[in-house]
Order: structure tokens, then sequence, then C-alpha cells
């Protein structure tokens, strides 16, 4: 029997990596969107939902579902990226076009319950790509959802460093509580962080091969990092913008482009300079279960190679 392709909800606040991420999920054949849902997080829930479409209608998404979530954390104020990162927009650089996938009117929160109870049990995959504030709200609008999901692979977290604090990173510092909710859920995690997602560096060659593609969605990809970039290099240092979202999606699609380990990642929520950070037990202290996953190293040629094909599947 073969596999057919992975149902997912893709849940995000675009954000330049959040739209190569649908990008990849759009183009690739191993994944059936569901549905788009957005959150506050990079920007401003009115500003990602825009973006959202825009990227959606990039990807030819006429008939697939996008609706608006929640707009603030669960219980702190909302901490947007810093706009150099991203732009003012959520999304600066390319040129977004109007529209033309319209907006559900639905509640994203409760088009993710829909989606997960009205699909057969452990379909669904859920892969957050922001803050996780409509996957917690989800959780405890419908707590089966939790043993119907088949997954749920986010990107967030990290087990050595932060990139907002030193212990902690943007999705997870958002909005802690959530993460927290999600991370303690009886459904598989798999945790997509910063140690793995600095690896997937859009480098010089990598940015050649989308714009060899010569298609719309491989010049909007070049347009992103064109503007993500210089963004990257000169807030953070980096030689390379990393495209942390697309890791997660890319796990979804092809499990063996990373090495995970399993682990007990804890929520920090009180710390005075460690909220927000993912506190990762690789080795079971107390006793401790297991059960989450922790993406730890990316065979990075093979992930190119799964992206670049993904996108360049688009017109
Ligand atoms: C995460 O924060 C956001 O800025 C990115 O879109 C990504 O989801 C990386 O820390
Ligand atoms: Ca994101």
């Amino acid at each position: 029997m073969t596999a057919g392709p992975r149902t997912i909800v893709l849940d995000c606040d675009p954000g330049h990596d959040d739209a190569i991420a649908l990008l990849l999920a759009a183009g690739h054949p191993g994944a059936e969107i569901a549905a788009i849902t957005t959150v506050g997080g990079n920007q401003t829930l009115e500003k990602v939902t825009g973006n959202a479409l825009a990227v959606a209608t990039v990807a030819g998404l006429d008939g697939v579902v996008v609706a608006a979530g929640c707009d603030r954390p669960l219980v702190r104020d909302a901490v947007l990226t810093d706009p150099r990162t991203h732009g003012a927009s959520g999304l600066d650089g390319p040129e977004l076009p109007e529209p033309t996938v319209p907006l559900d009117p639905r509640h994203g929160v409760d088009v993710i319950v829909e989606t997960v109870m009205s699909h057969p049990a452990r379909t669904v995959t859920l892969v957050p790509t922001g803050p996780l504030t409509n996957i917690a709200t989800a959780l405890r609008r419908e707590p089966a959802i939790a043993a119907r999901v088949a997954e749920v692979v986010l990107m967030g977290g990290g087990y050595s460093k932060g990139n907002v604090t030193a212990a902690a990173e943007f999705n997870i510092y958002t909005d802690p509580e959530a993460a927290h909710v999600v991370f303690s859920a009886p459904w598989r995690v798999t945790m997509v962080g910063i140690d793995l997602t600095h690896q997937a560096l859009a480098t010089p060659d990598v940015v050649e091969r989308f714009r060899t593609l010569g298609t719309t969605a491989g010049r909007f990809v070049v347009d992103l990092l064109d503007f993500f970039g210089p963004a990257y290099r000169a807030k953070q240092g980096f030689p390379a913008p990393p495209v942390h979202d697309a890791c997660a999606v890319a796990r979804v699609l092809d499990p063996g482009v990373m090495a995970v380990r399993q682990a007990h990642v804890d929520v920090e929520l009180r710390g005075e300079h460690t909220t927000g950070m993912t506190v990762t037990d690789f080795a079971g202290r107390d006793g401790r279960a297991l059960e989450h996953l922790v993406a730890t190293e990316l065979d990075v040629p093979r992930f190119w190679d799964l992206v670049v094909g993904g996108i360049a599947e688009l017109r």
C-alpha cells in the first residue's frame, strides 16, 4: 500500500519563512492542505492574515480555507517581531498580489477543531509555525482533538539557546502558556526548534536555484529572501537567512530529512530570565517519560532538494 499525501492544517503568522513553508506545502505532492489558519505573531493578526491570503494566491490555492484565529496570546501582551526581521508589513520585499483567495468567515480555532473532527481519526497533522495560541485554544475548546490528530509538528523552541532572549525562541516566548498547553497534551509533538532551523540557511546557491525556476512562485521566494537575507545579516549576523518554518513542513513531507531524539520538554513560565524557554531533558531525569520528539540535525542537501522541488511544482 502506498501512503497518500499527508493532510495538514498550517497554523501560521506570515512572515517570510511561514510564506516559504506555505508554498512548499502547496506545491509538494506529499501534502494536502486542509486549512490555513493565522495567528497574531510576527505582525498583527490583520497583517499576517492579509499576507497569508496573498501567499495562498501566489500558490494558486483557490479552494483552500484560510481563516483568521487569535489576535493575541492567551494571557500576555503581544510581542511583535522586531520589524527589522520581517518588515513593517510582516512580509516586506515581494510585491503582494491582490488576494483572489477569500477569507473564510469562521474563526481559525473553529476551523482547526472542525477540520480535525471531520476527518478520520489520526489523519490530520497540525503544523504550527507561529505562537501556539490557536492550537492551545482549539484543545481547550475540544479536548477530543488530542486523540484525533496524527501528530503536531511545530516550529518553535530550542534545546540549547533562544533567539528573543538567551533562553527563549520567538514563537514560544510570545505565548508560553499556550506552548505549555500544547506540550502537555496527550498527543505526539515534534519540536523543530532553532537548533535545527539554524542549519537551514538559504545561501546564495539556494537563492539561485529558486531564481532558475523561472516561475511566479520561484521569483516570489527570491524576493522574500532578498529581504530576509540582509535583515538576518544586519540584525543577527547570519551569513544567510534560516527558513525556520519550512523545516516543520519538510519534516512532515519527509521525516528522514532530519534526525530527531526523544526528550521531555517543559515550557518555562515563571523564570526571571528564562520565560518561554523549552527546557529539554533528553535523559528522562526523575523518571520522566520522553514523550516528545526534538529535531537535532538536518540533512541539508536533502532539505533543499525537497523545498526547491516542492516549490518547482507551482506555476
Ligand atoms: C520563528 O519566529 C518567526 O519570526 C519566524 O516566522 C519563525 O516562526 C523563528 O524564531
Ligand atoms: Ca512563523
